[in-house]
């Protein structure tokens, strides 16, 4: 029984194989938590599990202290996870627990999107009500615990059963104690062209955060932090794991009070946040995908990249094959006209790619930035034969054709614009902070939702569009909606969000077999709210190799290959002017979903060659890398960072590709050797380098070796000082192992 209600104990035992999570209603009514990690023997009371001495006033709180819904003002002076304001301005509650249910399988989320299951055998949900008399505030939390992943998803509705209308100001969709502190907490930031790094730091007392308050969840902090002891490592020791399945504005801390326990919220970011419930309405809060593991960030990892790969992802592109595309953006940027694109669309068929992608530029009169978004209108000048046209023509060559769109903003000099200035964000009689020379247009309001509906369907609908880069490309400023009223503000950034998942729910239903891709600048709003819509995002507008290499090792902590968008661009890089070998270039973008991001007509019949190989190699090996088990062995983040490796394996473990890369290159280079992971320690495989370099190194691990030696001991990549120093800088190897 993978929850159990023992009514004696009053407890609720959420388990699986491998992990259990312990509610228990106390005896003043309110729900405790007792335990989130490692299994528990179910039939037993765990009443006895406390955090321990607690030196908050504790009349309400009960023994244990720990509860699932912890709020401000009565006596527990950590950070709350509901703030309610009633009628008479006061924000207290009691909430005690009225009834549960447990079902079968996971119901879905009403408008949020959220992880799911085909059968119900897959998972089990306990929805437990919880009301406070006073205000006749209703809350269901409802609780997922998946069968076969050490993950319990946790979300939470709000609702006013009372006759006077209730702010909500802080409504956390996960809360959880811990008995102590002596934990690092991982966070991914950056900024743009270098999103999702992996930042630690070690718990201290107080408040540790990471949010956004900017609209999207941005590239300065990803909605993800975990926990993990100091000893853990890759594939050892515990560590706790908190995934937010919102791409709006969040919040994620971590709370170490001064006996030491620790208290993780995640949600919405409360600041700014305030939410009139009227009598009888109700408010629906994100998913949070809770993940333990003791085997490791890997162990980790795996488990967010099967729930997300299989269970976050759905539509007809979660499991089939994603196209090798190329994109003209870095090719051409704004200068093209229909003779060039399918000059370069007759290239990429000659080379193997399956789908060609114009980006921004093919509409209104827009030669550059500053003008015509929101004018969904092919620019005739450009393409004469309008996109139809066009997609005919490239499909004609053999290819798929895609398209750029970024329904979210509105240029001031556009028609739309001139026919609805008040769409555009912004308070009136004040300035609007432009950025990019845009604003962002109010998808709070469903009629701004519904014509962007209209407008893009037509687009899609004429031509033969088989992918829809969807692009977002500034934050939001002046946050006001000219559709709520004054006391109603405080909604807008959850409003705004919700109509951005409305028009994406509904674009991908009129197009189900249109393949969506998600991008913000790059990785501005790489979150699992969006890869519930489109299974692939552009992992960042650096298509450097070098800085790659950490920005797609950051984002697998939480994203698995399959919605990581990485492509082989020109060099010198245009974001790094870094001169790096095509063959690195393609060996890092070889590890999510590939493409180009050039003009392939420039190749030389050389690099034209060398682009036909890779594509044959990432063609054979493409259910590998999209589909496979992703294995970090050498973080970029760690040492002096110029070292980088990681493979993937077949779910059978007779495949694996290892990925080993080396930025500065060394002189006099030691006995180096990369242990692998995650293979069939019986099986035998047959080692080989792709490509060949017929070098000693290739040589020395040209051989059949058992699964345990090479984990054990693992490949070489020692070589003659003369040899080394032919390889200059930015190197790569890639190793492609069979089992035999
Ligand atoms: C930002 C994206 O990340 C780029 O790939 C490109 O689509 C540009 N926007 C186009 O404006």
């Amino acid at each position: 029984m993978p929850i159990g209600w023992d009514p004696e104990a009053r407890q609720i035992h959420l388990r699986n194989g491998t992990i259990s999570y312990v509610i228990r209603v106390l005896e003043n009514g309110a729900l405790g938590h007792l335990h989130f990690g490692p299994l528990l023997s179910d039939a037993r009371s765990y009443a006895h599990v406390g955090l321990g001495p607690f030196h908050g006033f504790t009349n309400r709180l009960d023994d244990p202290v720990a509860l699932e819904l912890p709020i401000a003002g009565v006596g527990d002076f950590r950070v709350p996870a509901l703030t309610i304001e009633g009628p008479d301005g006061s924000a207290i509650l009691d909430l005690s627990y009225v009834s549960h249910r447990i079902v079968p399988g996971k119901p879905p989320l009403a408008a949020l999107p959220c992880t799911y299951v085909e059968a119900e055998a897959e998972a089990d949900t306990v929805e437990i009500v919880l009301a406070d008399a006073p205000t006749g505030t209703e809350v269901r939390l409802a609780y997922t615990v998946f069968r076969d992943l050490p993950i319990v998803t946790r979300s939470m509705v709000v609702r006013n059963g009372g006759g006077a209308a209730l702010d909500l100001t802080c409504a956390m969709s996960a809360s959880l104690d811990l008995s102590d502190s002596d934990w690092r907490l991982i966070q991914l930031s950056g900024t743009w062209a270098r999103e999702r790094h992996v930042v630690e730091r070690p718990l201290v007392p107080g408040r540790q955060s990471v949010g956004s308050v900017r609209g999207a969840s941005g590239y300065q902090h990803n909605p993800f932090i975990a926990l993990r002891r100091a000893s853990t490592t890759e594939d050892h020791g515990e560590v706790y794991g908190f995934s937010l399945v919102y791409s709006g504005n969040f919040l994620a801390e971590a709370d170490v009070d001064a006996q030491g326990t620790t208290r993780v919220r995640m949600g919405i970011a409360p600041e700014g946040f305030r939410w009139r419930l009227d009598p009888g309405a109700e408010l629906e809060l994100p998913e949070a995908v809770l993940a333990y593991s003791d085997a490791g960030l890997g162990g980790l990892s795996d488990a967010y990249h099967v729930l997300y790969r299989e269970r976050l992802a759905r539509g007809t592109w979660r499991a089939r094959p994603r196209p090798v595309l190329i994109n003209n953006w870095e090719g051409t940027y704004f200068e093209f006209d229909e003779a060039k694109l399918l000059e370069m669309a007759a290239a990429s068929r000659d080379l193997g790619v399956e789908l060609f992608v114009l980006d921004d530029g093919w509409f209104g009169q827009r030669d550059d930035d500053t003008t015509s978004l929101g004018d969904w209108v092919v620019d005739r000048r450009k393409l004469p034969g309008g996109i139809d046209g066009l997609a005919t023509k490239v499909e004609a060559l053999g290819l798929r054709f895609g398209l750029w769109i970024e329904p979210e903003m509105v240029s001031e000099r556009s028609r739309l614009f001139a026919d609805h200035p008040d769409w555009a964000i912004g308070v009136p009689g004040r300035v609007r902070t432009e950025a990019r020379q845009q604003l962002v247009l109010d998808m709070s309001r469903p009629e701004v939702v519904d014509h962007l509906f209209r407008a893009l369907s037509d687009v899609l609908g004429r031509a033969a569009v088989s992918y829809v880069k969807w692009d977002m490309n500034r934050n939001i400023t002046e946050p006001y909606s000219l559709g709520l009223p004054a006391d109603r503000q405080g909604e807008f950034f959850h409003r705004y969000i919700l109509g951005v998942y409305d028009l994406y729910r509904r674009l991908t239903a009129a197009f189900p077999e249109v393949l969506f891709e998600s991008c913000a600048s790059g990785g501005g709003r790489f979150d699992p709210g969006m890869l519930a819509f489109a299974p692939q995002t552009w992992t960042s507008d650096d298509t450097d190799a070098v800085e790659r290499l950490r920005i797609q090792w950051g984002t697998s902590l939480v994203y698995p290959l399959s919605s990581m968008g990485a492509h082989v661009a020109a060099v010198p890089n245009h974001q790094t002017g870094r001169l790096t070998p095509l063959a690195t270039r393609a060996a890092v973008a070889f590890f999510g979903v590939f493409g180009y991001e050039l003009d392939p007509t420039r190749f030389s019949a050389e690099e034209r060659q060398e682009v036909i190989d890779q594509i044959a190699f990432y063609k054979a090996h493409r259910e590998l890398f999209q589909r496979g088990r992703f294995v970090r062995l050498r973080s970029p983040f760690e040492g002096d960072g110029d070292g980088t490796a990681w493979m993937v394996v077949s779910p059978d473990r007779r495949q694996a590709v290892v990925g080993v890369y080396q930025a500065l290159n060394r002189p006099v280079p030691g006995p180096d050797r990369i242990r692998l992971r995650g293979l069939d320690p019986s099986a035998a495989y047959q080692v080989a380098q792709w490509p060949s370099t017929g070098d000693s190194v290739e040589r020395a691990n040209a051989l059949v070796r058992g699964g345990d030696d090479l984990m054990a001991v693992g490949l070489l990549l020692a070589a003659e000082r003369h040899a080394a120093a032919r390889w200059g800088d930015f190197w790569a190897r890639l190793f492609v192992l069979e089992a035999v």
